[in-house]
């Protein structure tokens, strides 16, 4: 596994691999829900590359960037062991050299659920992303349910703008208790990480109503944050049942329908969803 932080020499190590190549951006502090993506690209390509970047433009000025968890050694050994041919993991000024002054913006499906809760998030992702395609140039790129939008962003940045590459989404990979693998869930406590259980379970909810018959959105919706109120620990951010595509909120639930929420668990935002199929 060759590690590599120059864009010019990852350029140039790209020309030497197997085709096709499949790319597996990360920020690191890697977890199973990760490694269900590498080895993913590893059955699906002859080249697997993965990127550990923690990339500071998708953070607002009062997120965790400066303190979001890293630890690389483990990381590389992970992924060393999922035989990855090489890690890219540059600097931001490698990234972003001064004057840095493009930006891919998405427009319409970033106003709702993240976008609307973290203004400039993705486009920060779509920017970053865009770059890792041009420089690592993969024939596929693998991307968490877990962020269904971030993947619904790029799957149409990808189509918008003809970029030459398949975009491939991989199930969300859970703890045994239904929580969604997060590098985030090393902020919780031990009393938090239980109450953090109540973001699957409202999302349980979602399906059961609806798989005896429930349509009207609003009435799952209200049933999901009841749920999620009942747990004193949990600030809700937004609860939502939107189609899956244009991230419009749904007045009847049709099919694909994505339920998504975000909580925040004393300082840690935490992410889930479900599709209605
Ligand atoms: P990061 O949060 O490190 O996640 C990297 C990839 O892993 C994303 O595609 C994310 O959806 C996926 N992932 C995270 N948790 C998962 C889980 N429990 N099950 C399945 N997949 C999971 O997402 C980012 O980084 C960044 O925004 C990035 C795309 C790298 C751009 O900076």
């Amino acid at each position: 596994m060759k590690v590599v932080e120059k864009i010019n020499e990852m350029r140039r190590l790209r020309q030497h691999i197997a085709e096709p190549v499949g790319l597996v951006p990360t920020m690191g502090y890697l977890h199973e829900g990760h490694l269900a993506l590498v080895e993913r690209a590893r059955v699906e390509n002859s080249s697997v590359v993965a990127s550990i970047f923690v990339n500071p433009t998708q953070f607002g000025p009062q997120e965790d960037f400066k303190h979001y968890p890293r630890d690389h050694e483990l990381d590389l050994s992970i992924l060393e062991k999922e035989k990855t041919d090489i890690v890219f993991m540059p600097s931001v000024a490698e990234m972003y050299p001064e004057p840095f002054d493009s930006w891919v913006e998405v427009s319409k499906i970033t106003k709702h659920l993240e976008g609307a809760a973290r203004p400039g998030h993705f486009r920060g992702v779509a920017t970053v992303v865009a770059k890792l395609f041009n420089i690592v140039q993969p024939s596929r790129a693998y991307f968490g349910q877990k962020d269904a939008q971030q993947s619904i962003v790029i799957r149409k940045m990808v189509a918008d703008l003809n970029m030459n590459l398949e975009i491939i989404t991989i199930p969300t990979v859970r703890e045994a208790d239904g929580l969604a693998m997060s590098s985030r869930n090393i902020y919780l406590n031990s009393e938090q990480r239980q109450a953090a259980t109540v973001l699957y379970q409202a999302l349980s909810l979602a399906k059961q109503l609806w798989s005896h018959g429930e349509k009207d959105a609003e009435r799952i919706r209200q049933q999901m944050l009841t749920l999620v109120q009942r747990q004193p620990l949990t600030d809700i951010d937004y609860v939502s049942i939107a189609d899956n595509e244009t991230l419009d909120e749904l007045d009847t639930v049709s099919p694909p329908a994505l339920v998504s929420l975000a909580v925040r668990i004393g300082k840690t935002r935490l992410i889930d969803n479900v599709v209605l199929e």
